[in-house]
């Protein structure tokens, strides 16, 4: 028997308001007559062959109504005569005492029995791109849909929603990410509108509304990563904060934290989040510009920090702009410390579409910084935004030659309202 046995009846396609009931169908499909004292030992050792369906029993009664005997329902995929049995599974079934004689079982399969994918390959024009690939945000499931995908938008947030325990809203983006925030604009497709999720990375709680700051549940290895290299007493300074992926799990190993964000929305949840999960005394929040808090709170830490043991980390997770603010370090301080062992160390994050996306960056931050970085830094690669676009990270130690040189000519940027937080009780 063929694949298409499976599929749901031809009357669905080109669906737009999902009508459960179309997709019920009967299908034929071939079992086995078992005796039940080996039932277990036979659906065990025929277990590729049984059919494998969300929501269909594998064993069922046979016509006769015996107590003595089941049904064991078969892939019809996989097995179309006895002769589909492999040598090992025919061999248990004789050892069984087991008839290879097929028998054929009329299946009621309806819309619960299916895969998301199946009922979308069904609804959707055929030979169309059909994906069913979203990132899980908490309680939403964010799509990213295309063009010829967005007539059935309703009906595939509907298939998103009923197949995936735990999913209540279903968004699809509806603007690229080039917003200041690094937010999308989206609509939902199906369910209620409450984009206040909450999510667990490495352990840790954090909440937000999903449609006002930027997260996004593929940095998880690279926040630990990075978080990683920090030490009890280090300080870190967090200039694009976001909702606190790097800051809080870096205060919860005692670390002390100056974390900021531009985005009055993200401070707001970056302080939520420090409280729901008890750092609070150790991380001071800012709502700046980038620049401004480099050049602010940052700058008035530094020398103290410059003359002391502890490690000092600098994180700039604003991969389209993050390079070019490097050049707020340019004669930040103007008193040399005695010795520059303890210099701060910077993970600096920039996209690159170049053919040699490494030396790209590595050109791009020594531009910004005004120092050659090549062979004083090491690159990591991130992951792959987009066709020939990948994000990476900088690390390197902070040269004195930038902290201690010749200031930018630019005028440093008009300050911006500065709320911060005295977290400290
Ligand atoms: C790519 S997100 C990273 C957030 C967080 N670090 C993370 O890993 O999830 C960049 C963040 O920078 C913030 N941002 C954008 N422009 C900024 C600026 N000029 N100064 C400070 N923050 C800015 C955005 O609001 C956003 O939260």
């Amino acid at each position: 028997m063929e694949p298409k046995l499976y599929r749901p009846p031809p009357e669905v396609r080109g669906m737009t308001s999902l009508d459960k009931e179309a997709f019920t169908q009967t299908i034929t499909v071939p079992a086995l007559r078992v005796p039940t004292g080996v039932l277990n030992k036979v659906v065990k050792s025929l277990r590729k062959a049984t059919i494998q369906r969300p929501g269909v029993p594998r064993v069922v009664q046979d016509k006769e109504q015996s107590n003595d005997f089941r049904l064991v329902l078969l892939d019809p995929r996989r097995v179309s005569s006895p002769s589909s049995f492999s040598e090992a599974e025919a061999e248990s079934l004789r050892s069984f005492g087991v008839s290879e004689e097929l028998h054929y079982y009329e299946l009621q399969l309806t819309y619960d029995n299916l895969k998301s994918e199946e009922v979308l390959e069904a609804v959707l024009p055929p030979d169309l791109d059909v994906t069913s690939a979203f990132s899980r945000v908490g309680h939403i499931a964010h799509m990213n849909l295309r063009d010829h995908q967005l007539p059935y938008k309703n009906l595939i947030g509907q298939v998103i929603m009923d197949k995936n325990p735990g999913v209540t809203c279903v968004v699809n983006k509806t603007n690229i990410i080039d917003s200041t925030y690094r937010n999308f604009r989206m609509e939902v497709l199906a369910g209620e509108e409450d984009m206040v999720a909450k999510v667990k990375e490495n352990g840790v709680t954090y909440e937000f509304d999903f449609s006002r700051v930027y997260w996004n549940p593929r940095l998880s290895t690279e926040h630990q990563r990075v978080v990683q290299l920090v030490k009890r007493g280090d300080t870190v300074f967090d200039v694009f904060a976001g909702v606190g992926p790097f800051a809080i799990p870096a205060a919860r190993l005692g670390a002390n934290v100056l974390a900021n964000d531009l985005n009055p929305e993200s401070y707001r949840w970056l302080q939520h989040n420090c409280k729901l999960n008890k750092v609070e005394s150790k991380v001071r929040v800012f709502n700046l510009d980038g620049r401004a808090f480099i050049r602010g709170p940052l700058k008035q830490e530094l020398p103290a920090l410059l003359k002391g043991t502890s490690g000092v980390h600098m994180v700039m997770n604003l991969p389209a702009l993050a390079l070019d603010f490097l050049d707020a370090f340019r004669g930040l301080l103007h008193q040399e410390p005695p010795c520059d062992e303890n210099l701060p160390t910077v993970h600096c994050y920039g996209f690159s579409k170049d053919d040699n996306p490494d030396t790209d960056v590595v050109g791009r931050a020594s531009r910004s910084l005004g120092f050659p970085l090549e062979n004083r830094c090491s690159v990591h690669f991130v992951r792959n935004v987009a066709p020939n676009k990948d994000m990476l990270c900088v690390r390197f130690t902070l040269p004195k030659e930038v902290l201690f040189g010749k200031p930018t000519e630019e005028p440093a940027p008009k300050r911006q309202k500065c709320e911060e937080t005295k977290n400290a009780t």
